[in-house]
């Protein structure tokens, strides 16, 4: 049995280092291919080598050298001869939750024998008032007409419902249609001028997204720019929503994010394109998931593909965004559907006119932020990394793919045990971990221990005319 390996901050003053050596029951050390220290140290967590010069016997090959620590010490190898590199975890940055620090630590290193695991706690406590960016997102197809005349006036209300719970919030918004090709929208000159059923009202061609106002505190600037928006029109029923989604997400600096909370509300009645649809209208270059904004208009959205649903869904978790899909009581079973497909969004019923929005909104938030997932980006495949949840509502998971707490409070601190398995070798890695939706998140940088430092002591006699001593053997 390994010993647990403890020292306290010898590498950096305000570094704590634990150890990740796990007990475990059976330590065997199946040597596939061990001529060499390297070579069997990377041959299993649990094999050790023997460096002791002369160690094996004329005749014994040298992958006698190879075997568990204890299994060594049995044939004969002295402790001090034996090179085990240890996996450690090594914390930096500490530090004390409180309304400005949400997460901590904020930075890990970690150093693992392959398929050894590395374990840390990250701890999470919300904080009260946290600053919001809200994007209101709508469908501006024909049937959205009585929405828009009353989301015009809904600036200061907005701004109001969110000063409420926080001491900085900015309302954005933008609006889309489809393609604009066939079958999506009608190509007719006549028609495409004037998409609209009613041809007497204000109508304009139609679109895929349109940028109108860039994040703001400014109650005005949102009754100016959208009020001067008039509705428009499309063919077929499911619209161009994902488009623009992938847009807002994507263009951070054109659409003005802060790094604060941010939510995309997106408001519709009807359905949504996905990926594959472009075909219809022989769009077959996929969605490159890229910022596309020119002249605040995706111009170019008759080139791409509509994204599919994982790839905005990474996308809006990457850029940390969380979606309130308000729509009305029709689409909400397919949009429950999609929302099950996107961590940290959340579907509310939209009244047939809009009118509820901004109660709606305010709901989403709550529950939105009550929900804390813990996730780590895209990582290589060869780092398996799991979590265990422990939640101030007493429950607790183990080993799932990421960390989730429901229910979390403000003031209520949550515990995370994060274990990283590095399965082989890595160049140097490294990954963040965050409460998706929160600004805050942790570095994690994985070092493997795949190479021996042996220190051996000079013996020009052990080799003879065979080179040098390296980890007790000639080379
Ligand atoms: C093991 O190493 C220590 C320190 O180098 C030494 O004092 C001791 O004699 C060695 N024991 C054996 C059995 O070689
Ligand atoms: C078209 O819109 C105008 C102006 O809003 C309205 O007065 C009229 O009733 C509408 N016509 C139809 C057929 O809906
Ligand atoms: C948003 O701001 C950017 C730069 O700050 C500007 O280029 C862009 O035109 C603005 N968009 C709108 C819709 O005002
Ligand atoms: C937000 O944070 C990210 C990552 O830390 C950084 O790259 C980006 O520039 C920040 N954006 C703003 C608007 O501060
Ligand atoms: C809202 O729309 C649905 C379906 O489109 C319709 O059945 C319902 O009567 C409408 N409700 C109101 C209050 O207009
Ligand atoms: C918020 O959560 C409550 C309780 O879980 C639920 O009834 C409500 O529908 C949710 N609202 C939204 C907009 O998600
Ligand atoms: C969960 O957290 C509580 C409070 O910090 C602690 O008392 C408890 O031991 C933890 N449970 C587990 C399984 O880690
Ligand atoms: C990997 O990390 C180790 C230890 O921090 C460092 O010595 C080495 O230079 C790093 N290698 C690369 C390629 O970054
Ligand atoms: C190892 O063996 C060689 C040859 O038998 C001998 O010259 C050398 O002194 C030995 N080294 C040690 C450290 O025992």
């Amino acid at each position: 049995m390994k010993e647990m390996f403890w020292c306290i901050g010898f590498l950096l003053i305000s570094a704590e280092i634990i150890s990740s050596r796990l007990a475990s029951t059976a330590e065997v050390c199946t040597k596939i291919k061990a001529n060499t220290c390297d070579e069997c140290i990377q041959s299993g967590p649990h094999c050790s080598w023997c460096k002791k010069v002369n160690f094996t016997k004329a005749g014994e090959p040298d992958s006698v050298r190879c075997d568990t620590t204890e299994k060594l010490l049995e044939i004969g190898c002295n402790l001090t001869d034996i090179v085990d590199p240890i996996s450690k975890v090594l914390l930096k940055d500490n530090q004390v939750l409180d309304d400005t620090v949400q997460l901590t630590p904020r930075r890990i290193s970690l150093q693992l024998r392959p398929g050894e695991t590395g374990e840390f706690e990250v701890k999470f406590r919300r904080a009260e008032g946290y600053p919001v960016d809200l994007y209101y997102l709508m469908d501006l197809s024909y049937s959205m007409f009585d929405d828009l005349e009353n989301v015009k006036t809904l600036g200061n209300q907005l701004l109001d419902a969110l000063n409420k719970v926080t001491k900085s919030a900015q309302i954005g918004f933008g609006c889309f249609v489809d393609k604009t090709v066939l079958p999506f929208v009608s190509t007719h000159p006549e028609q495409f001028r004037h998409p609209c059923t009613n041809k007497t009202v204000p109508c304009q061609s139609p679109f895929s997204f349109k940028h109108i106002l860039n994040l703001t505190g400014d109650e005005n600037r949102f009754k100016e720019q959208v009020g001067s928006q008039t509705i428009s029109g499309n063919l077929d029923s499911p619209e161009g929503g994902l488009d623009a989604m992938m847009q807002v997400a994507v263009c951070g600096d054109k659409i003005g994010w802060r790094n604060v909370t941010r939510l995309l509300v997106y408001a519709t009645d009807d359905g949504f394109h996905i990926a594959g649809d472009g075909k219809l209208a022989a769009i077959l270059t996929p969605n490159d998931g890229k910022c596309h904004l020119e002249d605040n208009i995706y111009k170019t959205s008759n080139e791409y593909d509509y994204p599919s649903v994982g790839q905005l869904a990474q996308k809006l978790s990457e850029n940390n965004i969380q979606v309130v899909f308000a729509v009305t009581a029709n689409m909400v079973h397919t949009y429950q559907a999609l929302s099950s497909l996107i961590p940290k969004s959340v579907v509310g019923r939209l009244s047939n006119d809009s009118s509820n929005v901004v109660q709606l909104i305010t709901d989403a938030y709550q529950n939105l932020s009550s929900e804390v997932i813990l996730d780590h980006g895209i990582t290589p495949d060869f780092l398996d990394i799991l979590y265990d949840s422990n939640c101030s509502n007493g429950v607790n998971t183990q080993n799932t793919l990421r960390g989730s707490c429901s229910n979390v409070k403000i003031k209520e601190e949550i515990t995370f045990k994060v274990k990283v398995t590095a399965k082989k070798c890595l160049p140097n890695q490294s990954f963040s971990i965050r409460p998706l939706g929160f600004t805050e998140s942790v570095r994690v940088n994985v070092i493997t221990a795949c190479d021996c430092t042996c220190e051996d002591a000079p013996d020009l006699h052990a080799c003879s005319s065979k080179g040098r001593i390296v980890c007790g053997i000639c080379r």
